[in-house]
């Protein structure tokens, strides 16, 4: 029995999550906690909200009201979508607990007594116009690294790195978007470079952490770590435990990351036992897994065990922090800041709580980013976990139901096939059971898919519904071990998809919580005679509105042959393009943009199944798209090397569009300016694209720009 120490990001409390910091943090966190405690572990499951720092206190000044009541409503928010997940915490804290700031403050003055935080003078940039220090993200500007434009002052968005607000190009301030200047404040550093050899030899046997985790922890400890400064000059977040540092508080990150030991120590506070939390922090063999999103990374690779190993030796160090990328919409980062996702309250407005997870987990960004489409949502639910799984589950029990009066039929005599079956149970739990011990999440669902799929496949063979008519007593074996197999389902199931798992079980005929089964169990044979109780349907369909419309499109990459001015017309070019071994006359209403020059030889996304128009006497047999607004117009370009006829949107020979039809879907200019159809609900949002090239706007326009 080891003890494991599940330790989850703490979100803050600025406004809702969306999946991706879901996919990062609770569902994986929660699936890998649910499976030791199967296996007999003794876990340990903390976290919370964050409720300092500056997204609270932006949200705040955006609403004008108290940032307490900002940090109090989504705190009571995430805490509500949390349960709602079927995400279980020991503690779900928040750090604006008296407790956990007097622990804080605690190991604040600890660090300074032994040496590790010093004072120092550094120079912040200053609000003249507001008065004010602008702290992290009060800076707005251009990343140095990367040019994404909408860099904060503490960590470009879209790279990753950190930055300090002087790096910026143009930095201003974001709520009087007046450039800042350079001043002198003093502030609380902790010697992080002090930990560097330490963190160096600890790191060197992580060789079974995730690549791109490894690789930009080491990639810091190469530059060389630099000392931090703690402290900000605002007044949200807690209080520097000296005199003279009024207007001061201690770092969100600083701060926050200590969480993870001081909810231990108040859950078993809480619990009475109030030593017990040493158990998982001072036993050389605890394990403690952070489930944390990218951009999180250097907070918990190397800040925070420096923190832990300066203050105190025996604490356990992170043994791994299987951090994920992102999961992205339309080719960009979800964004809370940025108001931009799918959000977690929305989803389970909509959706059961297993549809999401299952979602998060089959398209988990565990390696590289991953895209959210509701279309992949839609079909990854309805044609794996409800075709597959549900469905063999529900087979198997009604047939029985029916024809063996709603009990589980005897074994009898198992043949090849039978015995094949059982096996595939064993050798699929084993491989789900491999896969998460080393938090391969991913491989391990579709392992436990698979069996289900081998299910189906046997079912199939066996035919039951003619084995029932000759062969009765076969027809129970098959039956029996269907069922068997339906009873592994749902043990394997459980840590992903715990409610579906909860409902099998107990249509299996079982009283007890098959959440306290052991994970052994998926071994054992269900037995003979149980009473059945077939219910509903495991799953229901999703059906998103307005999926499936980008099939009503055909928009392929064309190349411009030749271009003539209209010979009726002065505001229009003729044009001849080759949409792929087919040349097209169009006419097209750019002359006014565009020199002939400019347009010969180009790449440009054609609209191929729009029902020809005359237009001034000259016949028009597609549309070429561009982006427009009232100053210009920009043609939407595919990637330079893309084939002429490559498919950027739906599929070839769609039926007729006319006008007035394609008026009513949207497509619009993206971030980046990336090119994305929104179709008739903008909850769905797809990126053009060539392959994995973006099909780009040609001028930089704003997001939102309506294409045409
Ligand atoms: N609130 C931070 C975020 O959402 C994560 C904090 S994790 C902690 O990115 F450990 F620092 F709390
Ligand atoms: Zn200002």
């Amino acid at each position: 029995m080891t003890k494991i120490l599940v330790a989850i990001a703490w979100p803050y409390a600025s406004g809702p999550r969306h999946i991706g910091h879901t996919v990062s943090t609770f569902i994986p966190a929660d699936t890998f906690a649910r499976y030791h405690r199967m296996k007999g572990d003794d876990v340990l499951v903390v976290g919370g909200t964050d409720m300092h720092g500056t997204p609270t206190t932006v949200r705040a000044d955006e609403e004008g009201v108290p940032p307490e009541a900002i940090a109090n409503r989504y705190h009571a928010l995430h805490a509500k979508n949390i349960e709602q997940l079927g995400v279980r915490y020991d503690l779900y804290w928040n750090t604006a607990d008296a407790n956990h700031k007097r622990d804080v403050q605690e190991i604040f003055l600890a660090l300074r007594k032994k040496g590790y935080i010093d004072d120092r003078t550094m120079t912040s940039p200053y609000c003249r116009t507001g008065k004010h220090f602008l702290p992290d993200r009060y800076v707005e500007g251009e990343c140095p690294h990367c040019h994404f434009k909408g860099a904060r002052g503490d960590q470009c968005e879209n790279c990753g790195r950190l930055l300090d607000p002087f790096e910026l190009i143009g930095p201003r301030c974001r709520v009087h978007k007046t450039a800042p200047e350079p001043r002198e404040t003093k502030h609380a550093f902790f010697r992080l470079s002090a930990f560097q050899d330490r963190l160096k030899t600890w790191i060197a046997d992580k060789d079974y952490w995730r690549l791109p985790v490894l690789t930009f922890a080491k990639a810091w400890l190469a530059e060389g770590l630099q000392d931090r400064p703690i402290t900000r000059d605002l007044d949200w977040g807690i209080e520097v435990p000296l005199p003279g540092w009024e207007g001061k508080r201690i770092y969100v990150w600083f701060e926050a990351v200590m969480g993870y030991l001081t909810a231990s120590r108040e859950c078993w506070r809480r619990r009475g036992a109030p030593e017990r939390w040493k158990e998982w922090w001072y036993d050389p063999a605890a394990k403690h897994y952070y489930f944390i999103g990218k951009d999180n990374i250097v907070f918990h690779t190397l800040f925070w065990p420096a923190i832990l190993m300066g203050y105190d030796e025996r604490l356990g160090l992170p043994y791994d922090v299987p951090a994920t990328q992102f999961m992205n919409i339309s080719g960009e980062r979800m964004s809370a800041g940025r108001g931009r996702g799918v959000w977690l309250p929305d989803l389970l407005e909509r959706f059961a709580p297993d549809q999401i997870r299952y979602y998060a987990t089959a398209n988990m960004p565990e390696l590289k980013d991953s895209e959210f489409t509701w279309q992949d949502f839609a079909q990854r639910n309805n044609s794996e976990l409800l075709a597959v799984y549900g469905n063999f589950v529900h087979r198997a029990l009604t047939f029985a139901a029916k024809n063996f009066g709603n009990a589980v039929p005897p074994a009898g005599f198992l043949d090849a096939a039978d015995k094949a079956m059982v096996r595939n149970a064993e050798d699929q739990s084993r491989k789900v059971g491999q896969n998460l011990e080393f938090c391969h999440f991913r491989d391990a669902l579709r392992e436990a898919i698979q069996l289900a799929r081998l299910g189906n496949q046997y079912f199939d063979a066996k035919a039951p519904w003619d084995l029932v008519r000759t062969d009765k007593a076969a027809c129970g074996t098959a039956l029996h071990v269907a069922l068997r197999v339906s009873r592994a389902l749902a043990l394997l199931m459980a840590p992903f998809t715990p409610f579906s798992s909860s409902a099998l079980w107990h249509a299996l005929g079982y009283e007890s919580d098959i959440h306290r089964q052991r994970w052994e169990a998926v071994l054992e044979d269900v037995p003979a005679g149980q009473g059945l109780r077939v219910g509903k349907p495991l799953f229901t369909k999703i059906e998103i509105e307005g999926a499936g419309e980008e099939e009503r499109f055909d928009l392929r990459v064309g190349q411009i042959v030749d271009v003539q001015d209209h010979p009726n017309a002065d505001k229009l070019y003729v044009i001849q393009v080759d949409v792929g071994g087919e040349v097209r006359t169009l006419v097209a209403g750019m002359r006014a943009n565009y020199t002939k020059e400019q347009m010969r030889g180009r790449r440009v996304a054609v609209l191929c199944n729009l029902e020809p128009a005359t237009l001034r006497g000259v016949a028009s047999n597609g549309m070429v798209l561009a982006a427009e607004d009232e100053r210009d117009v920009g043609l939407v370009t595919p990637p330079t090397d893309a084939p002429r006829g490559a498919q950027i949107l739906g599929v070839k020979g769609a039926p007729r569009l006319t006008f007035a039809d394609f008026q009513k879907f949207k497509i619009q200019v993206a971030e980046g300016g990336r090119v994305v159809f929104l179709g008739t609900d903008e909850k769905r949002s797809i990126p053009l694209k060539v392959g994995e090239t973006f099909v780009l706007v040609d001028k930089p326009f704003p997001p939102g720009t309506r294409v045409r």
